[in-house]
């Protein structure tokens, strides 16, 4: 079994084997007392038909009670609907701070639950078991918590780290091509910001004859920078590169571009915007959308600007007239930029059609 502990304000553990979903229990009894704890499990309507009876059985076997709460697969259920609904279930059930929630899911299980367990009761511990590989790399490990509201996408949040990440690699292999996909542009991020042997590997391997270790590789890269900068005032934003044009992406297609893809276009905008710049050069940039057509990612975004360029306003790295951009100088190192939103408003202009 592959581990990295990470040292936040409250350390951590991300175990990942392939196979261990059905052990959840037995790890989780080592941080909670089973026969004082109730485990309250959140998840959607997709995973709980491929995944609940696994992890349910698990809790129970290990001494847990358990209940259980599903909503409807998809990122519009990240919304304060549902957290209320939430908030209802925890409370019908007596969950108590001696209890712990347990994110059973992709990003959006884990942030949604992720955000009832920062807020309820002003705080109670949970466990992430990410089932997709986006959320195994990314959004399960350094306490991000969100919902989103009409005017953007994790306007409302919360830092507060899990108590233990159990991930099972071997759920990856019920997802769709373009959900795994998804998960594939965050890694490819974490190459092009931190480290150069790293994007080598990904341009040679085959990721899934070697996935335990490709996930602990991404998440040892987030240890990394999670613990300089938990709060992320400096440089856990460079976790962001791509992310302000792939979030306004996401916003102005209604989501039918997806996380992934939308920070794919991203980073490429991002990198096309740099080169303008004088910061990085064209080799970069090929490089870039090499590795993104390698793993089935977009290069291109073809959409509408005047859209793209007012989401970008709503941006939360945004601060008064200045946005912070992360670009990549050459492959493994990134930059914070900052930047007046007017001078990135006419750079955009110039790099896309109207
Ligand atoms: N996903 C970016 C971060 O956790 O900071």
């Amino acid at each position: 079994m592959k581990s990295v502990t990470v040292n936040t304000s409250t350390p951590y553990d991300v175990l990942i084997e392939k196979g261990c979903l059905s052990r959840c229990g037995e790890f989780a009894a080592k941080l909670f007392v089973p026969q004082k704890s109730t485990a309250a499990i959140i998840t959607d309507d997709r995973v709980s038909s491929l995944y609940l009876k696994t992890v349910s059985d698990s809790f129970q076997k290990a001494g847990f009670s358990i209940c259980s709460f599903v909503f409807p697969n998809g990122e519009d259920s990240k919304s304060h609907d549902t957290l209320l609904q939430v908030y209802d279930f925890l409370i019908q059930n007596n969950i108590t701070r001696t209890d712990f929630i347990v994110a059973l899911g992709g990003g959006v299980v884990g942030d949604l639950a992720g955000f009832a367990a920062a807020t309820y009761l002003r705080g109670i511990r949970f466990m992430q078991i990410p089932t997709t590989f986006l959320a195994a790399i990314d959004s399960s490990v350094g306490g991000k918590t969100a919902v989103n509201i009409p005017a953007g996408k994790n306007l409302i949040g919360a830092f507060h780290q899990p108590s233990l990440v159990v991930c099972d690699p071997d759920t990856f292999q019920t997802l769709e091509p373009q959900t795994f996909a998804d998960g594939c542009a965050e890694m490819i991020k974490y190459a092009m910001i931190w480290s150069e042997d790293f994007l080598k590997l990904l341009e040679s391997c085959d990721i899934n004859e070697q996935i335990e270790e490709i996930v602990a590789y991404c998440v040892d890269i987030k240890r990394q920078v999670v613990e300089q900068d938990e709060l992320d005032s400096s440089i856990r934003m460079i976790l962001n590169y791509g992310h302000t044009l792939g979030h306004a992406i996401e916003k102005v297609t209604n989501h039918t571009v997806t996380h992934g893809h939308g920070v794919a276009m991203g980073m490429v905008l991002i990198t096309r915007l740099g080169m303008k710049l004088g910061l990085c050069d064209k080799a970069l940039l090929e490089r870039l959308c090499c590795i993104l057509k390698q793993y089935h990612l977009p290069c291109e975004y073809n959409g509408n600007l005047a859209e793209l360029v007012e989401s970008c306003m709503h941006d939360k790295k945004r601060s008064g007239n200045t946005i912070r951009l992360i670009l990549v100088s050459t492959a493994g190192k990134a930059e914070i930029v900052p930047m007046e939103t007017q001078k990135l408003v006419n750079l955009l202009k110039e790099e896309l059609p109207c």
